[in-house]
């Protein structure tokens, strides 16, 4: 793994919800462009861009109808090139969103695929025949109903493990294969420095499973597709993957394999919710929030790299989920402290700079997310209105996709049209508000990156967890015997600084004044020894 991949901050934009230029309610690319001054007053070194590709949006782009191109809601080709430069200028590296699971069956691929069973793309899709009558295999799709879908035409079923518009490749085809490497090259030769990878773990399909999960030749493919594509260009890789252990990351991200350069660990985000049910609330177990991080960074200490991650585009507010409304700001920079001060990649989400907490959607027409609006449905005869309402609010991916609040002007400063999904933001969490605060959490995540990104210690130093417990967790970073302590409060109540943190230290960024031997509620303290 190189240096610089190891010390990248990446920011996440979520295209359709950040800055519209032009007033027809989507942002867009020029948007992003306008915003590169933020993004570097911010100290992120990398942007990720969800997908801004073609597409019919059933799924808000992760449904791609055309690899190579970009969205004409987005801007153009050339747009997309201006953009690329500028963030080079500026130190800032691009990462595209690589979502090669499925396509959106408005493909070309797709479209000629389903005209007869002797096409020559029909391979390049996943068809069996019914069994007796019914779809090959129980198989649920992950946005409801069944992962077959009964083509008319041909009398065959084709897969789509997410929506029926994401029809799934068949990357045992090498012809597929071959086309994603070559679209991959055709971005890296531009100059892109990388990708996310959608659900890159789904690829391999094994049909002997109850459930879809990683089949047998997933190894084998992204290793194929590095000596391809990906390896000579020295391009970064961000596999999303759940429901993985340290040591199947290792398999994907062990630098002598060859396949990605690290993935997502979600574990964490997990907590607070009834299993893989995400609309189901229950409490955080805030000890083994720390615990699973700690389990990570000490999984891939000596190889593979951990990625430090707590909201993307899926995922509802940090700090709804983990932190504490009574104490936004305390909460919200006591996460981010915990959660950065470890080694790894920082991922951050936009607006979670600015300590969002979810909006509120009041009727279920207000919703835009596929997933969010199936569920409601699945589950309305099951709980009446307001519970649903209540379960949406806490767990639909809308959380985060509502537009990024600029300013206090009308729909937050987003746009001067009428924006795709309600712009409900708090005026005084807004760019323009915290900018004007240096008390904000705005104002924290900026010291926070500088910090990191000029202290070797924080970068590449060792971790040791040293405590956690009764709320309160220490742990150490060091690096050629420099060491750093991280305290964090993860608790509504005060609580004496542990005896194991020495006396003379020096504060490098905390979220309240003055030191002191009490910890007060959610303090974090990043201390020099
Ligand atoms: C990933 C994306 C999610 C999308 C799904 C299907 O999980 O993050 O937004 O719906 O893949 O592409
Ligand atoms: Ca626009």
């Amino acid at each position: 793994m190189q240096t610089w991949q190891k010390e990248t901050v990446i920011y996440q934009i979520y295209p359709k919800s950040f800055c519209d230029s032009n007033g027809d309610g989507i942002g867009d690319i020029p948007g992003i462009l306008s915003k590169v001054p933020y993004l570097k007053a911010l100290g992120i070194n990398a942007v990720w861009l969800s997908p801004c590709y073609p597409s019919p949006n059933d799924d808000n782009g992760y449904d791609i109808s055309d690899y190579r191109g970009i969205a004409p809601e987005y801007g153009t080709l050339d747009d997309f090139k201006t953009l690329l430069d500028t963030l080079h200028q500026n130190g800032i590296r691009l990462l595209l969103d690589l979502v090669v699971n499925h396509t959106s069956d408005e493909h070309a691929w797709f479209e000629a695929a389903r005209q007869s069973r002797d096409n020559p793309y029909r391979d390049y899709y996943i068809w069996r025949d019914p069994v007796d009558g019914h779809e090959p295999n129980g198989w649920r799709a992950a946005f409801g109903g069944s992962a077959w879908e009964f083509d008319e035409k041909t009398g065959q079923y084709y897969l789509h493990l997410f929506s029926r518009k994401q029809p799934d490749l068949n990357w045992d085809n090498p012809k597929v294969r071959q086309e994603i490497a070559d679209m991959i090259n055709y971005w890296l030769d531009m100059g892109v420095d990388g990708f996310r990878c959608d659900v890159i773990n789904s690829i391999s399909k094994d049909f002997t499973a109850d459930a879809p999960g990683m089949g047998p030749h997933l190894h084998e493919y992204l290793h194929e597709l590095h000596v391809k594509a990906l390896g000579p260009h020295g391009a970064l890789t961000v596999g999303e993957t759940w429901g993985m252990t340290p040591a199947q990351t290792l398999l994907m991200t062990s630098e002598a394999r060859g396949e990605l350069t690290m993935t997502f660990q979600f574990e964490h985000l997990m907590l607070g919710r009834v299993g893989w049910d995400k609309f189901r609330r229950c409490d955080v177990d805030r000890k083994a929030f720390v615990d699973i991080l700690a389990k990570w960074e000490y999984g891939l200490k000596d190889d593979g790299y951990p990625v430090l991650v707590m909201e993307n585009h899926d995922q509802p507010r940090a700090l709804s989920r983990f932190g504490d409304d009574r104490y936004p700001f305390e909460s919200a920079t006591m996460l981010a402290a915990l959660l950065y001060g470890m080694r790894g990649v920082a991922v951050v989400y936009e607006g979670q700079e600015l300590g969002l907490a979810n909006p509120t959607f009041p009727t279920l027409a207000d919703y835009r997310d596929i997933e969010t609006i199936n569920a409601y449905h699945e589950m309305e005869n099951d709980y009446d209105e307001q519970t649903l309402l209540e379960m949406m609010n806490f767990g639909s991916r809308d959380n985060s996709r509502v537009p990024m609040p600029w300013d206090g002007s009308a729909h937050a400063g987003f746009t001067t049209g009428t924006p795709w999904i309600v712009a409900d933001f708090d005026p005084t969490k807004t760019v323009a508000a915290e900018e004007a605060d240096e008390n904000s959490v705005l104002w924290f995540y900026r010291k926070l990156f500088r910090l990191r990104q000029n202290d070797p210690v924080l970068l590449h130093g060792d971790f040791e967890l040293l405590q956690n417990e009764d709320g309160t967790a220490v742990y150490r970073r060091e690096k050629d015997g420099d060491v750093r302590l991280v305290v964090v409060r993860f608790a509504d109540t005060p609580a004496p600084l542990p005896t194991i943190v020495p006396a003379n230290t020096e504060a490098l960024l905390a979220n309240y004044p003055n030191g002191g031997d009490t910890l007060r509620p959610y303090e974090a303290r990043i201390l020099k020894i």
